[in-house]
């Protein structure tokens, strides 16, 4: 199947021209002004943007959490991922503390098989020792596993301790992988939480109040020291807030480069939705933040010191939200924003005028691609790059709502919020993915993508 794409705009991180671009099977083969081939089938894109698919590197499917499950799986994660423009996830695959890593991607493998969009996994390790050390080792080099995920935060479930974090950093190191983190000092946020419960504070805005900027601060400080120490390269998922971002500014200062995810909720919403009396639907961790920090954040994208925009959708229905409805500490964390990503940042971002068009697609896909080590397969339209492409236009308004959205939620956290900007047509390594509001791809099409080293020159 051959697949003519014609008179976009193409826009790459570093490019952006009018020219049409020839698909060949899976991969782009030709890109050039009034290109003189014929295909099977032609794309009309003039006056629409065309951009490399997107990866968002945090989504967490069919995961066990806090008592339940997240709401959205493969087949229903992905689909909704493609229709707001993301092609490919990068899923959490959870050690259960005690067990092997081995037998955790055995779970998540099977999970994935009826995938609808391309995605990998991070390994998170919950319990580092001797034997961990070895899995570590096998899956870099055998599964292409390379990413290493780490949380400073939920103590008994996922937490690791500091010793345990700079042995697994300099085994990641050797081998050339990458450690992220969630970085919140847990111990902190346990004690304010205990102390809010023995007061009876209750509600979802203790939720927020147990987890101050200091706590995501100290931790981001404290990683960057150990990634310093070790001289592993780090990553630091969802960040929030000015004082982390600062903890990591500093770091430059000894000339260290350490990795920043943001999540487009923290671009685009705050904290005084912890004050409704439907707070639940935005509680995640870390909670929403401040509007200075929204600031901080997208300021620190055109610095270069955020360098991804993913989103930890982490869905619940709202009956599971309900879990803690007199316990602001046993809602379950998260929610549900995989498909809203790339529109919220390119109209939040580009339409309003604080990030370049260039700027948006280096953190929607482009830096993603070079971190986790598959560029340029992915996150890029060049010759011989998978043909997941994004046909955008950018004009259309449309309002986000739970009446129209594709995640497994029966609310929507953006209900009537208003975005300039929309996916129109998507392709999925030479496949129509997405077209005139529509899924064309099965279960099952979605293929599970091997990764490398990261490029540690962004
Ligand atoms: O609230 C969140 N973020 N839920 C998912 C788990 C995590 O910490 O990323
Ligand atoms: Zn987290
Ligand atoms: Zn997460």
């Amino acid at each position: 199947m051959s697949i003519l794409i014609k008179n976009g705009r193409v826009v790459t991180a570093e490019s952006d021209y009018i020219a049409d671009v020839f698909i060949k099977g899976e991969k782009i083969v030709a890109i050039g002004k009034d290109l003189p081939i014929k295909a099977r089938r032609t794309i009309d894109a003039t006056g629409k943007l065309v951009f490399p698919g997107g990866i968002d590197p945090h989504v967490h499917l069919d995961m066990p959490f806090m008592g339940t499950y997240s709401s959205d799986d493969y087949e229903n994660g992905t689909r909704a991922a493609m229709f707001g423009g993301t092609t490919m996830v990068i899923d959490f695959i959870l050690q259960t503390q005690g067990k092997t890593l081995r037998s955790a991607l055995k779970t998540w493998q099977k999970k994935s098989g009826k995938a609808i969009g391309d995605y990998s996994y991070h390994m998170a390790v919950t319990d580092f020792n001797d034997k961990t050390a070895k899995e570590v080792v096998k899956m870099i080099k055998e599964e292409g596993i390379t990413s290493f995920k780490t949380f400073m935060a939920y103590k008994g479930a996922l937490m690791i301790d500091d010793g345990q974090m700079v042995q697994l950093m300099k085994i990641v190191k050797e081998n050339g992988g990458l450690v992220t983190v969630h970085a919140t000092n847990g111990d902190m946020i346990d004690s304010l939480i205990a102390k809010n419960r023995a007061k009876g504070n209750m509600t979802p805005l203790y939720h927020y109040l147990s987890q101050p900027e200091v706590t995501e601060a100290e931790a981001s400080g404290r990683f960057a020291d150990m990634l310093h120490y070790t001289g592993c390269p780090g990553y630091i998922v969802h960040m929030t807030c000015e004082g982390a971002l600062n903890a990591v500014r500093k770091a430059t200062l000894r000339n260290q480069k350490v990795f920043v995810e943001t999540c487009s909720q923290y671009l685009v919403l705050d904290a005084s939705l912890y004050e409704r009396e439907d707070g639940a639907k935005w509680v995640m961790s870390p909670p929403l933040r401040e509007k200075k920090d929204q600031v901080a954040l997208w300021s620190g994208i055109n610095q270069g010191l955020v360098q991804v925009v993913g989103t930890d959708h982490c869905p619940f229905t709202w009956k599971q939200k309900q879990m803690g409805k007199d316990d602001f500490s046993k809602i379950p964390n998260g929610h549900p924003a995989i498909e809203h990503r790339m529109e919220l940042t390119y109209s939040e971002g580009v339409a309003k005028g604080k990030i370049s068009l260039n700027k948006f697609v280096e953190v929607t896909s482009t830096n993603a691609a070079k971190i986790f080590g598959m560029y340029p397969k992915k996150g890029t339209i060049s010759i011989g790059a998978d043909a997941d492409i994004v046909i955008f236009n950018p004009e259309t308004e449309h309002t986000l709502s739970v009446e129209t959205h594709h995640m497994n939620a029966d609310y929507s956290s953006y209900e009537g919020f208003k975005v300039k900007g929309k996916t129109e047509t998507v392709l999925l390594r030479g496949k129509v993915g997405i077209e005139k509001g529509k899924c064309k791809l099965k279960p099952g099409y979605g293929q599970f993508v091997k990764r490398g080293r990261t490029s540690l020159t962004i």
